[in-house]
Order: C-alpha cells, then structure tokens, then sequence
C-alpha cells in the first residue's frame, strides 16, 4: 500500500517552496522506504529551486538526511528494516567500466529507485540527487542507504550525506593530503569547512583558511585552519605564499566554484602541488590561464566530485571518528529547524549566516 506523507516540494523555476502531501510507493525490487529523521539543507537545493540544475520541476527536495529503514523489496539483502541509515547519492553499480577497474568513487551508472514518488494528483516527482528527504518518509534504491552506528545522532549523521562528506573527501580523497603538508582553503562555508576538516584529519601541518567573511573564518579556526585570510582586504595568493615559504601550499581546495577563486587556487599553491576543485560552477563561467603556466607549475589539477567518496567506505568510518571524539561534525550543526521553515534557511544560507541548518523530523 502506498503511504501519504508530508513534503517539501519546488514547484516552478524561483517559486517559493512549499509543503505539499507525497504519496510514497511500497519498495519494488531492489529499494527501500526510509524513515526520515534528519535532513540538512545544502545549497544544491536551492541551485534546484532556482532551476540551476535542471527543469524537471516539480522537485521534492533534501538530500543530506539519515533514517530507519522502514521497508525494503522483496531482493534486498544488504540493509533490513529497523537499520538506522544515512542516504548517499552514489549507489555504485559494480558494472560500468569505472567500478570494473576497482574505482568504485567515480561509478558512471549510480542506481536510484526505478519507481516514482507522486503528488496525490498522480504528478511525478524529482527527488533532488535521486533523493528527496525533506519529506517524512522517502522512496530510494537499497543501495543508497549506507549503514553507520546508530549511537550518532540523525541530525549529524545526515550531513556526511552530501555537503560535508564532500568538503572532508575533497582534502582526504582527492588532495590525498597526508602528514606535514600545507594546505590551503578558498571558501569556508559548510564544505570548505569540512575540507579543513579533513585537512586536519589527515595531518596537515598547516591549514590557511581564505574567506571574505570574518564569521566563516572564525569558524575554519575552530575547524582546525592554523591561519585565516580575509581575501576581500588581503590578497590570498600573496598571503598564502608568505605563510608557506615564499613558496605556495602543497593542497590548495576550491569550495567557492568561481573562476576568481579557481585562478588564485592556481596561483596560491607550491610546483608539482595540487588544486582540488569542489566548488561547482555555473554553466555560464569560463576560465582563462596562460598554458605556460599550466605545463610550468606542473602538480595537478583536480576536481572532487562529492569528495570521491565510497559511502560503504567513509561514512561508518567517519561516524566512528566522530563518536570516538576525533571529528566533530555536530559543529556543522548551526540550528535545527522544522519542515516548514525550508524557505527561510535559504535566505538565512543565501545572507552566510549559517553552516549547516537542518530539518528535524
Ligand atoms: N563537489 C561536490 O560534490 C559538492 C557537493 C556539495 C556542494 N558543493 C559545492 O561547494 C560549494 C560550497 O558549498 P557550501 O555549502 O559550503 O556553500 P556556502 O554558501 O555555505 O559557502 C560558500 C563560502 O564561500 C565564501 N565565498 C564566496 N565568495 C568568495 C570569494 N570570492 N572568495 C572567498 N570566499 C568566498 C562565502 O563567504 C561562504 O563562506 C558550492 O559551489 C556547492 O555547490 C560541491
Ligand atoms: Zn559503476
Ligand atoms: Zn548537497
């Protein structure tokens, strides 16, 4: 029997959002319903409300969110009703030509759930990343579920689902930071964060956090940067290269997706260093770079999808960091909020004020 739930959904390009009744289908094979208990709002949210990702409005949004596991198809072995999940948006297929060579992170073919979500009228549904969990309840393929240990709270938990797992990935799977490197940061909200995060967890001996938000630097500090930068009164490069040496630093990471930020990344870091790219840019921005500079300063140059994580992978082991004390993700956890109060954490992320707000259900 398919269930009714609450959700919250885009429906047109720049309309608010609101809250409209889900019909979610019983799990076919190979998914799962899942209980939502927490969700973060991520900017990918908004660049969908704004129909910066596609057109396929109506959208159900929320895709950074933990649960239970309600029900699962009649094939499903991997997770069980009762597990306590956080949904990912890489359910690696294990056949494309990039699982094929052992390099799961970059699955050409992610599964989501065959069977749609619907308003009550019978109008389909997009859920955001194949997820769509600012709902009480959600549609996804079994794979998407990613067992961790229960004893993290949902609100925490949920933000490893994109934004932070992405930040924390981009500096330890991308940047392949490792001990004593020097690390630089450009855009310190919710993911440049966790890339400090990340940089820290890996080792870093230092960690320049560049923002033009003087909150957002206070932040980075508690996140782990050793030194800050306010990039609207001080030239980043400049700084950066004074603090390594004269040189540049080893990683430098991206988190803004602008081609500016991009060009001082480029700049900012040492020769044959590495500048990971996990801001996501609109299609409209271009770059321009000598190709001399390019051959010359060697390295290499990276993008971070989703921070080329394996959920099965990372999540439980980052959970365990967390609870043994050695990452603390509930300092993304700005406030806490309801369903109903989506529209406003947009413009509360949209004027910097928070890292991370998240739906409680
Ligand atoms: N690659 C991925 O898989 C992935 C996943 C999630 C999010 N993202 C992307 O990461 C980026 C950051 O996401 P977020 O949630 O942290 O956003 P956010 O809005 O919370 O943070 C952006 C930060 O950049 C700062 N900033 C803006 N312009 C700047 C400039 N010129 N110089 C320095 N700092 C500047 C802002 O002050 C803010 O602190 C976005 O582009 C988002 O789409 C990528
Ligand atoms: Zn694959
Ligand atoms: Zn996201």
């Amino acid at each position: 029997m398919a269930q009714e739930v609450r959700g919250v959904i885009a429906p047109g390009k720049d309309e608010p959002v609101r809250i409209e009744t889900i019909v979610v289908p019983d799990p076919g094979p190979g998914e799962a319903v899942v209980r939502v208990q927490a969700c973060g709002v991520c900017h990918t949210d908004l660049h969908y409300k704004q129909g910066g990702i596609n057109d396929d409005f109506p959208f159900l949004l929320g895709h950074e969110a933990a649960g239970v596991v309600e029900s699962v198809g009649d094939d499903v072995t991997d997770v069980a009703p009762g597990d306590f999940v956080i949904l990912n948006w890489r359910a690696v297929c294990g056949k494309c030509r990039a699982c094929l060579r052992g390099r799961p992170w970059y699955c050409f073919d992610t599964h989501n759930a065959k069977q749609r979500m619907t308003l009550t009228d019978g109008t389909e549904l997009s859920p955001a990343l194949g997820i769509g969990a600012f709902a009480e309840k959600t549609l996804v393929a079994a794979g998407q579920c990613t067992k961790v240990d229960p004893a993290v709270a949902p609100e925490v938990a949920g933000l490893l689902g994109c934004g932070v797992m992405a930040g924390i990935g981009a500096a330890i799977n991308t940047g392949s930071v490792g001990r004593g490197d020097s690390v630089a940061v450009i855009g310190c909200g919710g993911v440049g964060d966790a890339a400090v995060a990340g940089a820290r967890l890996a080792g870093a001996a230092k960690i320049i956090a560049v923002d033009i938000d003087d909150r957002k630097l206070d932040t980075a500090r508690s996140m782990g940067a050793t030194h800050t930068v306010n990039s609207r009164e001080t030239d980043p490069v400049e700084a950066i290269r004074e603090l390594t040496g004269g040189f540049g630093a080893d990683v430098v990471i991206e988190a803004v997706g602008r081609p500016e930020t991009y060009r001082q990344a480029f700049y900012a870091r040492d020769l044959a260093g590495t500048v990971v790219l996990v801001g996501v840019p609109t299609p409209e921005m271009k770059l321009e770079l000598p190709l001399l500079d390019v051959f010359g300063r060697g390295g290499a140059l990276k993008s971070s999808w989703y921070g080329d994580c394996l959920p099965s992978r990372d999540f439980p082991m980052l959970i365990d960091l967390h609870l043994q004390g050695r990452l603390d993700l509930g300092a993304f956890v700005t406030e806490t909020i309801q369903l109903d109060e989506v529209e406003k954490a947009f413009e509360r992320m949209h004027r910097g004020d928070v890292l991370r707000s998240v739906v409680v259900l």
